[in-house]
């Protein structure tokens, strides 16, 4: 199961990318923002990212006006790894080598069809592993310093 957020500054998008997942036949639960009243993005950020986290949710997506403000709330969270991605060579790259389990866009950023390949690209593309995934251990070990403080 996806699980999917933004702010009214990605809500357009959001609806789009939820299109673009159902004619995937990808599953998503849209945990709001669900009209464009003016929210704050941490308390959509960390609804998705504390699922994704805690294993409740296999994959996010966080949409904010850059998706700035969306990637540095999701990236707090144990095991996340939330990828700000601009284009489908970014979109691809956090798969390959980061193994991105939240993706995060701007929807004042974003064209619609770029925005659609980039959720494709991501989809279609699988962890090379690897090195990658030494680095990925690496980060796992970052943060459970910090978790201890040993800062
Ligand atoms: C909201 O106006 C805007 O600040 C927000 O959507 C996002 O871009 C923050 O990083």
């Amino acid at each position: 199961m996806f699980i999917i957020a933004s702010d009214h500054g990605g809500l357009e998008l959001k609806e789009l990318v939820k299109t673009f997942l159902e004619e995937r036949q990808v599953a998503v639960r849209d945990l709001g923002t669900g009209n464009s009243e003016s929210v704050d993005y941490p308390d959509f950020g960390e609804k998705v990212a504390r699922a994704v986290s805690r294993g409740e949710a296999e994959k996010g997506i966080l949409i904010c006006g850059t998706g700035i403000g969306m990637s540095i709330v999701a990236n707090k969270f144990p095991g996340v790894r939330a990828a700000l991605i601009n284009d489908e060579f970014t979109a691809r790259m956090c798969k390959e080598h980061n193994n991105a389990n939240i993706i995060v866009m701007g929807g004042r950023v974003l064209a619609p069809e770029v925005a659609r390949k980039m959720v494709a690209a991501w989809l279609d593309t699988a962890f090379e592993g690897g090195r990658h995934q030494r680095r990925l251990d690496k980060i796992a070990q970052i943060e459970q310093e910090v978790q201890k403080g040993q800062i």
